[in-house]
């Protein structure tokens, strides 16, 4: 993940890189990363796009425990051509595009207390690889996410990100997507999340809509609690064609002079897969 305006933490590299230190993790760590993974894979089969499921196996390296990046990006390497590096945590848009867009794919090093399994505020080893991973020793999908660094590289000199990085947010981070009749997890901020993993597929209060580029880049999202609308894909292929497809440049122009949309707004254009009762946020509100 990337935010405005941070600074280079001592230590790291002009690219924000550090060592991942593997041999620093404690047996808590390793135990905590074990615990995690072991839930979420029982609890996705059957919730989570089977091409999740495939590229779980990247991830079940020689050694238990938080994966060694060294290892793992061998592996990613031979899939797709991505590589896992180490940061302190979340590092400048510039940065994280740049990353992106030359199939580096940027992971805090540190995990989550035990204390803290089912929520963490900033994005740890656990979120960052179980959640991405998987995902990005699909073909498609790596393709997709290297589109998106080169198209952040673009509306960063453009200086229009904000609409950006709501594509970001409701594809990669809580995206769902489309299966026969059934609708099956993708985002890695759900998948990796077990409370929202059942929250985004089950529960009533969260609207689910088709996805339509110039729609979702209108619309707001909330960083700090389950989401209250998720857009749904027909399928990677899909949203990595319409990607390449758009000339960012113009639609930019054009959303420029229209209004944002309302998180639990649903307009009569929108391809409706639930329309949410919102009992979850108002009664947080309330
Ligand atoms: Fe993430």
């Amino acid at each position: 993940m990337a935010q405005h305006s941070l600074i280079r933490p001592e230590g790291a590299a002009s690219d924000w890189t550090i060592p991942q230190n593997w041999a620093a993790y404690t047996a808590e760590d390793h135990a905590t990363w074990d615990i995690l993974f072991e839930r979420q894979a029982a609890l996705l089969p059957g919730r989570v796009t089977p091409e999740f499921i495939a590229g779980l196996d990247v991830l079940r390296l020689s050694k238990p425990g938080i994966p060694d990046f060294e290892e793992l990006s061998e592996r990613l390497m031979k899939a797709t051509g991505w590589q896992v590096v180490a940061v302190p945590g979340l590092v400048p848009d510039d940065i994280f595009f740049d990353h992106l867009a030359n199939r580096r794919f940027v992971s805090g090093n540190f995990i989550r207390r035990r204390d803290q399994l089912d929520y963490l505020q900033e994005p740890d080893v656990f979120h960052d690889v179980f959640g991405h991973v998987p995902l990005l020793a699909h073909p498609v999908f790596a393709d997709y996410m290297q589109a998106y660094g080169e198209g952040g590289q673009r509306a960063a000199q453009a200086g229009v990100i904000e609409k950006l990085a709501r594509l970001y947010w409701y594809t990669v981070e809580f995206g769902l997507v489309r299966s026969g009749d059934e609708l099956k997890l993708y985002g890695a901020g759900i998948v990796s999340s077990y409370t929202e993993s059942l929250f985004a597929l089950d529960d009533p209060s969260p609207n689910r809509i088709g996805f339509d580029l110039r729609r979702l880049m209108r619309t707001k999202y909330r960083i700090d609690d389950f989401q209250q609308n998720y857009f749904v894909i027909d399928s990677f292929e899909d949203l990595l064609d319409q990607t390449l497809n758009t000339d960012f440049g113009p639609l930019y122009a054009e959303l420029e002079g229209q209004a944002d949309i309302e998180i639990e707004t649903i307009l009569p254009g929108d391809h409706v897969f639930t329309r949410g009762t919102q009992a979850y946020a108002r009664a947080k509100a309330a």
